[in-house]
């Protein structure tokens, strides 16, 4: 079935000048794009892109860090898309993401109060269509 996800460059991949080394894996996998942007996010469009972690001890430094600098919005699309993605991506934690992953072969801890770990990818179908609600409004 195809799908599509939203997929962030986040502002550490962004500053590190990997998106294109990103955007070739995700291309290489033969996924396609259907949007891409470079945009500066706002704290409110981060308050509903991450309304479950509200609370949560990372919440303030997430938001901070997103706005920390652009990032890359993208539509990724293709069948089963969103799984592949959050495979590709790699595990939360980026010493944990197993090498051949965008976290494991580009991502390090760098012991900060939040993962910085260069992408987001939508978990679910129902995240998938909030999140590109949220980025790419119609
Ligand atoms: P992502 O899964 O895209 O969305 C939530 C983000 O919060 C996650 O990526 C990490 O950047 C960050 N995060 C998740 N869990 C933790 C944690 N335990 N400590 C610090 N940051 C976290």
């Amino acid at each position: 079935m195809t799908q599509q996800s939203l997929v962030l460059v986040k502002p550490d991949g962004v500053k590190r000048g990997l998106t294109g080394e990103i955007v070739r894996r995700i291309e290489a996998k033969g996924y396609t794009l259907a949007r891409l942007e470079l945009r500066t996010a706002t704290r409110d469009l981060l308050a509903q892109h991450y309304a479950e972690h509200e609370g949560k001890p990372f919440y303030e430094p997430l938001v901070e860090f997103m706005l920390s600098g652009p990032v890359v919005a993208m539509v990724v699309e293709g069948h089963q898309c969103i799984p592949g993605f959050r495979s590709l991506a790699g595990a939360t934690d980026p010493t944990a993401a197993a090498p051949g992953t965008i976290r494991g072969d580009l991502g390090r801890d760098w012991g900060l109060a939040v993962q910085q770990n260069l992408v987001h990818g939508s978990d679910s179908e129902e995240s998938a269509a909030r999140e590109i609600g949220i980025w790419f409004p119609a």
